[in-house]
This record gives C-alpha cells, structure tokens and sequence, in this order.
C-alpha cells in the first residue's frame, strides 16, 4: 500500500475533529440549486424509473449504496473506470461496486471466463466444482495464515461465522470491535455502527439478548481495549477481537501503523483470538491483504468483496488448520460450528473469485489501484489548500478519505442528545448536498465522502476527475473568501 502522505493518526483526528467542530460549509443555493436542475434537465430516465420503483420497493432503491439524493440514477453499463446511466450520461466511478472491483468495473477478461463457466454448467449446481478447490488454494498461497478455506454468500455472514467459531474454539462469550466500525447487518454486529459510542442505538428489532456479549472500544485506543479484557476475564473472557486492520469503516477512522501488532500481543495475553475483518482490504490493500501490509498474523481473516471479483456470492473465512476444520461441510459429529448457504461458494462466484485474483496479481492491480488513490488524494488535497477549505483527504493506498462535514466525528453529548442528532441530520443533508454536487460534475462517490480507485484509473482519468471535484470546491464560501 502507498499512501499520499505517511498519514500521522493523531494529526488527522484534530483536524477530522477540528472540522466537527466548525460550522458545516454548504455549496450556495444558487449553485445547489442549478445542480440539482443537472439532474431534471439530464437524467429524466432515472426520475421517471426510480419514482415508478417507489411503490414496490421500500424506499425507492434495494441497494444502500445506490445514492438517494436527489433522485437514484439507473445504470445501464459499467465499464472500467466509467458508469453509464439510463439517459446516456457518463461518470467516473469511484464507488467501485463499493470496493470489490479492483481491476474496474466488468473487467473483459474475467466477464469471458464467467460467460464460458456459465453456459457449460450455468451459475451453482450444489455440488463441488473445481473452482472452489482452486479459489481456496489461491487464497491460502496469497494469505498465509489462511490455511483453510471456507467460502459463505456475504460479508456478513462471514462475519457472523468467524464469531460463533472464536466462540466454540475460546470457550468464551464476548465479542470486542471497535466503535463505529460496520462489520455487516447480522444481529450482534449492528452495534456501536458509525459513530463510537452509540451501542444500540441502530438495533431496532434486535432483542438485546443478541448484542449482550458484544463490547465497543474506541478505535486506536490501546488502553481502553485492554481495560475491556481485564473486565471481561472476571466475567468469563473475551473469545475474539474484531477489526478492519486500517481502522473502522474502511479507514474512516485511521489507526496507527503499531495498532494491529500491539492488539495481536493484547489477544494473546488475554487469550482472544484476533480477527481480521478483511472484507474491504483483502486483495485491494495488497494481495497479501492488509494482514501483509502490516505484517500482523490475525488467527481468523474474513473475506468478502473481492474474494469474488465484483460477482455474486462474495464472502469466505480462513484461518488456521485447526480452527477451520471445524467448519466441515455435511453431516458430523462433535462440535461443529454451523455455516451454509444454498448459494454458498457457487462456480460462478468461486471462478469469478479466482480469475480475478490471477489478473489482480499478474497486473500488479493493488499498485496501480494505490498510484491513483495516491494521485487522487495529493491532488485533492493541494486544491483543499488552495481554495483554503477545511476539508480533509487522506487516504490508504486505493482507500481515498474525503471529508467535508465531519458528520461521523461529532461528539456524543447524551445530555443534549436531540441538539447533537439535530447537528448529525443536518451535516447528513450537506454530505448529501455534495454528493450530488460531485454526480452532477460526473463523479461518482460513496456517500459524498469515500472513494475506492481501480487499476483502471489512469492519470488522465484521475486529473480529470480533480478538475470535476475543483469546480464544486471553487463554489464553496470560506470567511476568507
Ligand atoms: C468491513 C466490512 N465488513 C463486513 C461487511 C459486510 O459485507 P457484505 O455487504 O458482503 O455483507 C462490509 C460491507 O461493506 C464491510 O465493509
């Protein structure tokens, strides 16, 4: 992984913190307002198919990404670096699928190995097929400690069996992640999501027996994980720590590069066993995953996104011999951990998985993936400057931060609670706002403030990109300016 700049942790949280603290800056509403008109001149398709799709779909889109606001587009081609809509308007895309496509979008090579699997045996069959032996090879020969394989239909549900399989191995009951870091929807892992501190707040429908062994610790903070330990020894012990080994939400909370290592010694003291939570970084921080980066040996890893190229069916786990066996598919005797999935480890997914893998490591795709995320963000950050915003950009190699509201870092005030979720909503609304902003200028991002590069972002792409993002931010009012 390259990174713009060495990203020195304490210094971006003051100004990430520094930027909660100020008054959000909004893009004028002349200027909002004409961008929004972008999107009833140009992209009347999408308003028309999207407001149809309104009554049979709760909220208009199925997707969590699919941006609301001011209306869904309806993409009809993805190619490379580039989306198309319904209405014929091109984007640059950096939600990248939200972070599985490291080669970019639809990459022809892995398109023709999956047209070719799929009309001779069509997508899954229920019984093995030579690709999940090979995926389950390849992973173990990219990620050393994956020593075996076990392949499930999500991210989450990777997670949720890692847990349950810390727990059958530890003989212990709680889970420890850190706050503000998602790690899927199961029931025990929507705790403590998006901001630190917030434990329940989004468990609606989920009975509090489901999150009672699970703790949040504040994220690259030492002290406060290993005083969590000592409190669960006396009350039965920790079976696992779960992280994103770059910090929670794909960074958006950066950690310190000693992090990982000093939790890893912290597992082992404790006997915890650390689990990497590798869905986003695997094969994009590098194609050893971030465990290689890093140099830290997690016992569990958890795999999703990338494991199957951008295709469906994307989730695994791995991890030492010993542990894994206990995942045996069919009927056994003894402490097996139960997983399944009737579209579990398909051929499709497992040869979508496995050919781009093989394309990844033979193109050097993370390098180059990491070369634009570094291009990106140097550039961002130089325009941030220039126009004298307090905007902040960083970025983990193809991981590129920007933040332009500093929603996520607003401190918990539970004695003003109702100002303070006031405060959230309306930052909420200007992330939306830009967003938008940055669609109408033909860029695609997620959620207005991440973005994910591919090996398909040349510096052409990337300089364009910059001058779209620059006539949004020459729009913005400063005190200065
Ligand atoms: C770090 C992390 N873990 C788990 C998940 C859940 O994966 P999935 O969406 O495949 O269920 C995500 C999804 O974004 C993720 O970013």
């Amino acid at each position: 992984m390259q990174s713009s700049e060495a990203n020195n942790t304490a210094e971006l949280y003051s100004r990430l913190t520094d930027l909660a603290e100020k008054p959000v800056l909004r893009i004028p509403q002349q200027e909002m307002e004409s961008y929004l008109q972008y999107f009833e001149k140009h992209c009347a398709g999408s308003k028309r198919m999207t407001d149809a799709a309104k009554k049979f779909i709760p909220g208009g889109v199925q997707h969590n990404l699919a941006f609301n606001y001011p209306f869904p587009l309806v993409i009809v081609k993805a190619e490379g670096a580039y989306l198309y809509d319904t209405d014929g308007n091109r984007y640059i895309d950096f939600l990248q699928a939200g972070g599985p496509t490291v080669l970019g979008s639809n990459y022809p090579a892995v398109r023709e190995k999956v047209i070719q699997l799929i009309s001779e045996c069509g997508p899954s069959t229920g019984l093995f097929h030579e690709y999940e032996y090979k995926l389950a090879e390849l992973v173990s020969r990219l990620i050393p400690s994956v020593e075996m394989f076990r392949m499930v239909g999500s991210g989450t549900e990777a997670v949720m069996a890692s847990l349950r399989l810390a727990r059958v191995i530890t003989g212990k009951k709680y889970i420890i992640k850190c706050g503000g870091a998602y790690h899927g929807w199961s029931d025990q892992m929507v705790y403590g999501m998006r901001i630190p501190g917030t434990g329940r707040f989004d468990a609606h429908g989920i009975p509090t027996g489901s999150t009672r062994y699970i703790n949040e610790v504040f994220p690259n903070d030492l002290k406060v994980l290993e005083k969590r330990l000592k409190i669960n020894r006396l009350l039965g012990g920790t079976a696992a720590v779960i992280l994103e080994p770059v910090g929670p939400e794909s960074g958006t909370r950066p950690v310190d590069d000693n992090y990982n290592a000093s939790v890893r010694k912290l597992c082992d003291q404790y006997g915890a066993l650390l689990i990497f939570d590798e869905v986003v970084t695997a094969f994009r921080i590098s194609m050893n995953g971030a465990q290689g980066y890093y140099g830290v040996t997690p016992d569990l890893t958890v795999f999703g996104k990338v494991i199957a190229g951008g295709y469906p069916g994307a989730g695994g786990i791995g991890g030492r011999r010993e542990y894994m066996e206990r995942f045996a598919a069919g009927l056994q005797t003894g402490k097996k951990v139960m997983v399944g999935g009737t579209m579990a480890a398909t051929p499709l997914s497992a040869a979508a998985g496995y050919f781009s893998l093989l394309e990844m490591e033979s193109n050097d795709a993370c390098g180059k993936a990491a070369r634009a995320g570094d291009l990106l963000t140097t550039g961002l950050q130089k325009l941030i400057s220039s126009y004298g915003l307090p905007y902040v950009a960083y970025n983990q190699g193809s991981i590129c931060h920007l933040e332009t509201t500093g929603t996520l870092f607003i401190k918990l005030n539970y004695l003003k609670i109702f100002k303070v979720l006031e405060e959230i909503k309306k930052r909420k609304h200007v992330m939306e706002e830009m967003g938008a902003a940055y669609m109408a200028e033909g860029l695609v991002t997620l959620a207005g403030s991440r973005m994910y590069t591919s090996m398909a972002d040349t510096d052409e792409i990337i300089e364009d990109a910059l001058s779209r993002f620059e006539n949004v931010f020459k729009k913005i009012k400063t005190k200065a300016s």
